[in-house]
């Protein structure tokens, strides 16, 4: 037997994208998991990204990420959402595509499935944990079990929050470190959840 657990993000410059990495190779540690990586579809115009060259860099080196679609929601046993802090919110790419998901709402195929969150900041105190709140009301709304960290994470003192995985810019080597964690805690308590026992 099998789970999938799939990660949604938005990131422009590329350091959320690096976070979503981290944390699906944390998942891929749980044998028995699948893991897809997809991104929040970009919504400005090729034109304006073309005229900012991190952003273009970015932009080019994500181009093999699919984006990610309702049927992909509907598909997975966990969602693991993540954006760059804006203003101590998400970003709207992702939010455009959380609010599709009305129907899947509607119908309840997300309720008791396991989700969690990530976000990547430019400071230290500047909106992150908020972020990781605003994402999490569209899980809770979703009916979603919502995981974060708890506080004996090895590194939790320093990195991330109880409430999901964080970097300042580019993840250091500890921030991938829990954004790992976070990923495995959230592909083993998924596959708790589906009836399989994995420890
Ligand atoms: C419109 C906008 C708003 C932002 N607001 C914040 C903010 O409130 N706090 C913060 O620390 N960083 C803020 N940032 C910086 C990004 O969160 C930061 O650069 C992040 O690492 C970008 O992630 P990405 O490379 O995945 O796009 C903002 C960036 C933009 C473009």
């Amino acid at each position: 037997m099998s789970i999938n657990v799939l990660i949604c993000f938005y990131s422009k410059t590329g350091n959320t994208y690096k976070l979503a990495k981290a944390i699906k190779e944390g998942c891929e540690e749980v044998p028995g998991v699948n893991v897809k990586l997809s991104k929040a579809k970009e919504l400005a115009s090729i034109e304006k990204i073309e005229k900012d060259p991190e952003w273009l860099e970015a932009y080019k080196e994500m181009q093999d990420i699919p984006d990610v679609t309702v049927q992909d929601v509907k598909d997975c046993n966990a969602l693991i959402i993540g954006s760059p802090t804006r203003f101590g919110n998400m970003a709207a790419p992702l939010k455009e595509f959380l609010d599709r998901l009305g129907g899947v709402w509607m119908r309840g195929e997300l309720i008791n499935k396991v989700g969690a969150c990530f976000t990547s900041s430019e400071s230290e105190h500047e909106g992150k944990e908020a972020t990781l709140l605003s994402m999490m009301l569209y899980l809770l709304a979703q009916g979603m079990i919502v995981v974060g960290l708890p506080q004996n994470t090895p590194g939790l003192g320093q990195y991330g929050s109880y409430y999901g995985a964080t970097a300042t810019f580019a993840p250091k080597d500890e921030d991938k470190v829990i954004a790992r964690a976070l990923g495995k805690r959230v592909a083993q308590l998924a596959l708790q959840l589906s009836g399989d026992k994995n420890d």
